[in-house]
This record gives structure tokens, C-alpha cells and sequence, in this order.
């Protein structure tokens, strides 16, 4: 689908790059022929996600930062150029998530999802657009929201809300930045299949069941589905696209018309 050299000596940081939908992005990107720093909290994710990169062959540095902390944000971006130059595309994959119904979430609970999407996806966009303002090269954006920033999400109030802000930072963002040539766009995946996610947020078989039986195609997506879309809008192959939000749902947010789906006969 790609040519191999796609992304050939382009730098790209991807937080939260250690796991789920983070590493394949990382992968995919890495093997068009990128430059991978991934970014996120935990030694141990961070190891696994290294290796796991290496052994495919892509030239990659790990980064401990907690996104919600705009010094380390600064750091890591200092730790990139110095080791590979330049950064040239930045995703922003770092989420939280849990179920908590409104009422009962505590400040601190709606403050650490809204920390780690909202402030840490702009905290990672400011640094790095600053650079590349400055650079006078371009680059590209691309952030990871959900399909609920179209419809809100009962049980999320806190991530549905941040990333609906993230939306809005990529639309505003994107004309902002658009004369430095600095394209700025976000996927809005619907349930994909990581064990983050499962974790966090639908551990029965009852729950898995619910969420299929609303996806039109039928299925969950595969993280890979995700990263081939975050490697296009990321390429040349999207030079005159930005502030675009592609959904990459199953059909899912459609099919909550008044009628669904027709109860997922087809
Ligand atoms: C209620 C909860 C809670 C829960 C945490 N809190 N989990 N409240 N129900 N299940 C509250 C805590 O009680 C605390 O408030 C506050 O949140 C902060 O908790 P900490 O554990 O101190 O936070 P922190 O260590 O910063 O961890 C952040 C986290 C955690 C978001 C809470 O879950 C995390 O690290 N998640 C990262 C991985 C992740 O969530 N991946 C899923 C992404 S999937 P108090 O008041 O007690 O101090 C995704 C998909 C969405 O986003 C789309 C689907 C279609
Ligand atoms: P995941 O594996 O849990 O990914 C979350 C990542 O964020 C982890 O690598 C985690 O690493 C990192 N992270 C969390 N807090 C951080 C912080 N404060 N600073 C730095 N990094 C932090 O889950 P996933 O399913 O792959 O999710 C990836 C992205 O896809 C998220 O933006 C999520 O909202 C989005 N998404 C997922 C689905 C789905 O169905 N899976 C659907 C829609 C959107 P550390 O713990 O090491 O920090």
C-alpha cells in the first residue's frame, strides 16, 4: 500500500508508543523508514516497546516523561534532537481512561484524564510546533481522539471531554500553523482491540459482546488499521490535508441513528 521509503529519515515521537495502538503507529512508522522516540510513564512498557522495535529492525530511543509535566515534555524533546537531529511528525497517543459514572468522579479523577489528553497532547504540541516554527521545515501532527467526540460517551464524561478538546486544538491548531506548512490532524478510532483498553474499560465477555453487536462491519479494529491511517495523514500522501478528523469506526457512530442498524441483521 505504501512505498518502503515513505517516511525515510523523518524523526517521529510518539507518546504512549510502548503498547496498544501507540507501538503499532511506532512499527508502522518505523518501518516506512522512520526515526522512532517513543514516550510514556513506565521503564517497563517503555522496554518491551523498544525491543519489540529493534527486533523489527527500526532505530528507535525510549523516553521517560509523564506528559502532564510541560519540563519533561521540554526534556524530551532536547533528548530527540540531540539524538537524532530533528523531529518531524509528532503523535499524540497518550490517553487515561476509566468508566465512572459523572457524579461520583472525584476532581482528582476527571483533573488526571483531562491532564494526560488534554494538557499533555498540547504541552507535546506547543514544544514541538515551537521547534518546528522555528526550524522552518514543516511537519506534521496527528492525534489520537475517539469516535465519541462526535456523539459524547456516558461513562467517559472525562476523556469524551478531553479529547472533544483535542479536537478542537487540532481544527484550531491546523490554521494556525497552516503557513508553516505544519499539517495538523487526528483519528477517531472506535473500539480497537488492546489489552490497555480492555483493561480500563471492558474486562466481561458481556461488555465485549455489547460493544460488537454495535459496530455495523461487525467487528473490533486491530491496531494496525489505526497505524495505517496515522502513517497516511502523517506522509506527503496527505500534503494538502489538515484539521481533517478520520474516523476509523466500523460505521460504529453512524449506526446510532434512530433506527441503529437494523439490529445488526443484515
Ligand atoms: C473511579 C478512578 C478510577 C476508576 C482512577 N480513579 N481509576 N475513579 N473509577 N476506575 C481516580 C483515583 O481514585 C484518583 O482520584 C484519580 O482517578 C487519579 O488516580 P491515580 O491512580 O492516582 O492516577 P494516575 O496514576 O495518574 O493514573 C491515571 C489513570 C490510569 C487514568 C487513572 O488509569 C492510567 O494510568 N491509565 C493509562 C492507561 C489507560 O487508561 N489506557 C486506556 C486508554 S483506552 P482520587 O480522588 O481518589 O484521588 C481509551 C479508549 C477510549 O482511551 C475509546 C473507546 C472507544
Ligand atoms: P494503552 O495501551 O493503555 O495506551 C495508553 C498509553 O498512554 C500507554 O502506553 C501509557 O504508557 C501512555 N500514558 C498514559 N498516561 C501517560 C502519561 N501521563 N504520560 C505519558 N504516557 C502516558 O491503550 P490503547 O488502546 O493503545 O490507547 C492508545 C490511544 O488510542 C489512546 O489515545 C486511546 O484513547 C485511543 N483509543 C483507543 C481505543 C481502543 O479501543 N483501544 C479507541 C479509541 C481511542 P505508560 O503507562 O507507560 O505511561
Amino acid at each position: 500500500m505504501f512505498a518502503a521509503d515513505l517516511l525515510k529519515d523523518r524523526i517521529a515521537v510518539i507518546t504512549g508508543g510502548g503498547t496498544g495502538i501507540g507501538l503499532a503507529i511506532a512499527r508502522r512508522l518505523g518501518t516506512l523508514g522512520a526515526r522512532i522516540v517513543i514516550a510514556s510513564r513506565q521503564s517497563e512498557n517503555l522496554e518491551q516497546g523498544w525491543h519489540a522495535l529493534r527486533e523489527s529492525g527500526i532505530d528507535a530511543l525510549a523516553v521517560q516523561l509523564d506528559v502532564r509535566n510541560p519540563e519533561q515534555v521540554d526534556e524530551m524533546l532536547i533528548r530527540t534532537i540531540k539524538h537524532f537531529g530533528g523531529v518531524d511528525i509528532l503523535i499524540n497517543n497518550a490517553a487515561g481512561n476509566f468508566i465512572c459514572r459523572a457524579e461520583e468522579l472525584s476532581p482528582n479523577g476527571w483533573n488526571s484524564v483531562i491532564g494526560i489528553v488534554l494538557n499533555g497532547s498540547f504541552y507535546c504540541s506547543r514544544a514541538i510546533g515551537q521547534y518546528m516554527i522555528a526550524r522552518r521545515r514543516g511537519g506534521s501532527i496527528v492525534s489520537i481522539l475517539a469516535n465519541y467526540v462526535w456523539t459524547g460517551s456516558a461513562g467517559t464524561v472525562h476523556s469524551a471531554a478531553a479529547k472533544a478538546g483535542v479536537m478542537s486544538m487540532t481544527q484550531t491548531l491546523a490554521v494556525e500553523w497552516a503557513p508553516y506548512n505544519i499539517r495538523v490532524n487526528a483519528i477517531a478510532p472506535g473500539p480497537i482491540e488492546t489489552p490497555g483498553a480492555a483493561r480500563q474499560l471492558w474486562d466481561t465477555d458481556d461488555a465485549v459482546k455489547r460493544i460488537t453487536s454495535l459496530v455495523p462491519l461487525g467487528r473490533w479494529g486491530q491496531p494496525d488499521e489505526v497505524a495505517d491511517c496515522v502513517a497516511f495523514l502523517a506522509s506527503p500522501l496527505a500534503g494538502f490535508i489538515t484539521g481533517e478528523i478520520l474516523t476509523v469506526d466500523g460505521g460504529a457512530w453512524l449506526g446510532r441513528g434512530t433506527f441503529g442498524f437494523l439490529d445488526g441483521k443484515h
